[in-house]
C-alpha cells in the first residue's frame, strides 16, 4: 500500500493524472491537494470522487504549516507536484501570484518532504512537473533537449524555472530523491478556456472573434493530455532520481495553421458552411515577450523508458472538440462569473 500526494489534481492535467492513478492502482491511496483556484474544478473528477482509494484535501501550498501537518498525518511515499499558476497571460498581469504558488509553494513541499523523509528516503520520490517554456524560445530550427540551458522569458516560465532549480538543488544538497519532467503544450478535455484550443472552440461555438496574437506565426508542439498522464505514470514508476525527462508530441503547429484547422473542423461539426468560422479570425496585439517556437526532443524518454505519444493530432483535436461540444454545462459553469471579467480585461482594447 502506497500513499501518493498529487498536487493540483483538480486542474487540467492533474485531473487526468489523478483519474489514471486512481483507476490503474487500486492499492495506492491517492490524496489530491488543491486550492481550487479559478482553474481548479472538482467537476473534473466526478467519475472517481467516490472511489475508496481517493481523497480530496482543499489547501494552499503557500501555507507551509498546513503542508507539513498533511505530510505528518499521511506519511506520503511519493509526490507528483502539478499545482501551479499556469497561464502566461495571467503572469503578465499579476507576476507575484506566480512567485507565491510556483516558487514558495514548491519550496514548502520540498521542505515538508525533506523533513518527513529525512531518515527514510528509501523508495520515496518527489516528482516535479514542469514545462518546456523554461528553455526559452527556439528559432526555426532545432529542438529542446534535457541539456538545453534555461532561458525563461515570461514571469510564468521564470517562476517554473525557479521551482525546477529548487527541486534539483534539494536533490543535490539534501539528497532528496527528486526528478523533473518538462513537457510541451497539452490539449484535451477539462482544459480551462483561457488557453488557446478551448478558448477558440468556445469562441467559434459562440460566433465570437478569435484573437490571434501578432501574426499567428508562433509555433507550439501539442501533446494529447492523456499521453502526458501516461508519461507521468511511466516516469513516476521507472524514472531515476536526479534525472530530467522531456515530454513532447513531435507535433509542431504554427498557431494560424492550427486555428484554421480548428475552424474547418468546427464548421463541419456545427453544420456551418466551410469558411464561416475563419471569418472570426482577428489579429490582435502580440503577447509581450512572446516566445516564437517550442519543440521538444523526447528521445530520452522514448529510448530509456519506452514512452511515445499514442494519438495522431487530427484525431486528438476531433476528440477534444467533440468533448467540449458534448459538455456544454461544464463550459457554461467555468465561463460564468469571474471569467467574463478576465476576458474583458485580457481582450477588450487589445
Ligand atoms: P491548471 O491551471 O489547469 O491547474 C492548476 C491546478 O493547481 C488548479 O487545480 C489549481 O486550483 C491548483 N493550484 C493553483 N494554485 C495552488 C496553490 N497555491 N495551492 C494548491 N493548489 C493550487 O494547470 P495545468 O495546465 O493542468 O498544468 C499543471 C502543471 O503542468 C503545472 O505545473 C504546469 O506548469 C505544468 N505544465 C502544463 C502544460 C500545459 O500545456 N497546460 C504543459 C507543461 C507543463
Ligand atoms: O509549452 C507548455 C506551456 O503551454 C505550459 O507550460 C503552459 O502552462 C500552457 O499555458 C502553455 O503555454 P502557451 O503560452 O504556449 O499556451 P497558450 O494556450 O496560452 O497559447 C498558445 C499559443 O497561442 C501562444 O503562441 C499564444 C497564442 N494565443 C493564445 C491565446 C490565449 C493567441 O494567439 N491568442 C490567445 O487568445
Amino acid at each position: 500500500m502506497k500513499t501518493i500526494l498529487i498536487t493540483g489534481g483538480a486542474g487540467f492535467i492533474g485531473s487526468h493524472v489523478v483519474r489514471l492513478f486512481v483507476n490503474k492502482y487500486p492499492d495506492y491511496q491517492i490524496v489530491n491537494l488543491d486550492k481550487l483556484t479559478y482553474a481548479g474544478n472538482l467537476a473534473n473528477l466526478k467519475d472517481i470522487e467516490g472511489k475508496p482509494n481517493y481523497e480530496f484535501v482543499k489547501g494552499d501550498l503557500v501555507d507551509g504549516g498546513l503542508i507539513l501537518k498533511l505530510f505528518e498525518e499521511k506519511q506520503f511515499d511519493g509526490i507528483i507536484h502539478l499545482a501551479a499558476e499556469s497561464h502566461v497571460d495571467r503572469s503578465i498581469s499579476n507576476p507575484t501570484e506566480f512567485v507565491f504558488t510556483n516558487v514558495i509553494g514548491t519550496v514548502n513541499l520540498l521542505n515538508a518532504a525533506k523533513n518527513i523523509w529525512k531518515d527514510n528516503i528509501e523508495d520515496k520520490l518527489f516528482y516535479h512537473i514542469s514545462t518546456d517554456e523554461v528553455y526559452g524560445s527556439l528559432g526555426l530550427e532545432g529542438m529542446f533537449t534535457e541539456e538545453t540551458a534555461y532561458d525563461p522569458h515570461s514571469p510564468y516560465s521564470a517562476s517554473k524555472a525557479s521551482s525546477d532549480h529548487f527541486v534539483r538543488a534539494y536533490h543535490d544538497t539534501f539528497g532528496l530523491p527528486a526528478l523533473v519532467s518538462n513537457c510541451s503544450n497539452n490539449y484535451g478535455s477539462f482544459q480551462f478556456p483561457e488557453k488557446l484550443i478551448p478558448l477558440f472552440i468556445n469562441n467559434i461555438k459562440n460566433n465570437k472573434p478569435l484573437p490571434v496574437y501578432g501574426k499567428g506565426e508562433n509555433v507550439r508542439d501539442w501533446l494529447w493530455v492523456e499521453d502526458h498522464a501516461r508519461a507521468i505514470d511511466v516516469i513516476f514508476h521507472r524514472g531515476i532520481a536526479g534525472e530530467t525527462y522531456n515530454v513532447g508530441g513531435h507535433n509542431e503547429w504554427k498557431n494560424i495553421d492550427l486555428i484554421r484547422l480548428m475552424c474547418q473542423v468546427m464548421d463541419r461539426k456545427l453544420g456551418r458552411e466551410t469558411g464561416t468560422s475563419e471569418k472570426l479570425i482577428t489579429f490582435v496585439k502580440d503577447r509581450a515577450g512572446h516566445d516564437l517556437r517550442y519543440a521538444i526532443d523526447s528521445g530520452k524518454l522514448q529510448k530509456e523508458l519506452g514512452w511515445e505519444p499514442s494519438l495522431q493530432f487530427e484525431e486528438g483535436l476531433e476528440k477534444t472538440i467533440d468533448w467540449y461540444l458534448a459538455n456544454e454545462d461544464w463550459l457554461a459553469n467555468v465561463t460564468s462569473g469571474d471569467y467574463q471579467k478576465y476576458y474583458e480585461e485580457q481582450y477588450t482594447k487589445r
